[in-house]
């Protein structure tokens, strides 16, 4: 009889993901630690207490034979955490059809897919539900159009499921977290070789350098957000959301001040750079 409390993390090759799976695991969970490429899917293995699971969350096939497996092996599921994520940038006068269903096809459709395919099995145990968020999903930057939509949509739809899930005693917690140093700011980097056509072009690449600079240098480790993440799992009442960043003033001046105030600090910050 397997004892312990099964965990599935998406997005678990790098970054957030990777740090989840390895706290959770020498914390004594099992954990489903989820990625795309064989290589990732054996690193993940090596892990004592990992078991690794190839997983696409645009791909309906690998979602349902990801759940079937987890069924298959018994043990159940308390937690799923919502963490597998892209980042889109650039003005939205560039942006395609095809970037803004690429960003939405991960960030909140893959989201869905992967709740709904589990969703059974957590309810089953009464478990919870770990949604990684951003500080994008309550402050739109300008020229980050795409990821911030997908996160306040993300936002949106976790509120609206932890309302439904309330009567049948599965939690949804959202972390927030703001600037974490991981490699998705490496790929933010190709993202600014897009060779834009808009009059807002050059202005997007300062401020993406700028952006993937403090990324790259004044993040917090991943692991601040995966202890985030094992406590929103442990604590016998979570909170609803956990903002974590290195300074929450700034949000907390964001939230206070008239849209209009922060719309002119903005434009100051961009004339500035
Ligand atoms: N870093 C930050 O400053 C920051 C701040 C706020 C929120 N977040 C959020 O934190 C989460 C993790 O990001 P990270 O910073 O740790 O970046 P990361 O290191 O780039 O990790 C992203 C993970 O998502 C996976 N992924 C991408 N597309 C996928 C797909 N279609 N199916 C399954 N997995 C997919 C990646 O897998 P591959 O390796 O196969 O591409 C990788 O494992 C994201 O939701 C992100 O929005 C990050």
């Amino acid at each position: 009889m397997n004892e312990k409390r099964w965990v599935l993390v998406t997005g678990a090759s790098t970054g957030i993901g990777r740090a989840c799976a390895e706290l959770l695991a020498s914390r004594g969970f099992g954990v489903y630690a989820c990625a795309r490429k064989r290589g990732d899917l054996r690193a993940l293995e090596g892990i004592d207490g990992v078991v690794s699971l190839k997983l696409d969350v645009t791909s309906p096939g690998d979602v349902a034979a990801a759940a079937k497996l987890v069924r298959k092996r018994g043990g159940g599921l308390y937690g799923l955490v919502n963490n597998a994520g892209i980042a889109v940038a650039g003005p939205l006068s560039d942006i395609s059809d095809r970037e803004m269903q690429a960003q939405f096809q991960v960030n909140l459709f893959g989201v869905h897919r992967v709740t709904r395919e589990f969703l059974p099995l957590l309810m089953d145990s009464r478990g919870r539900i770990v949604m990684i968020s951003s500080d994008s999903g309550f402050f739109a930057t300008p020229f980050f159009g795409p990821y911030c939509a997908s996160k306040f949509a993300l936002e949106g739809y976790s509120d609206s499921l932890r309302r439904e899930l309330a009567a049948c005693g599965v939690g949804v917690v959202i972390v927030e977290p703001g600037r974490v140093t991981t490699p998705i700011w490496d790929k933010g980097e190709k993202s600014l070789e897009r060779s834009g056509k808009s009059p807002f072009a050059e202005t997007a690449r300062k401020i993406g350098e700028h952006a993937i600079r403090k990324g790259k240098t004044a993040g917090l480790p991943p692991s601040a957000i995966a202890e985030k993440v094992r406590e929103a799992l442990t604590v016998r009442r979570p909170a609803l959301r956990y903002l974590v960043a290195p300074s929450t003033l700034k949000y907390r001046v964001i939230r206070l001040l008239p849209a209009r105030r922060v719309d002119r600090m903005i434009q100051r910050e961009i004339e500035r750079m």
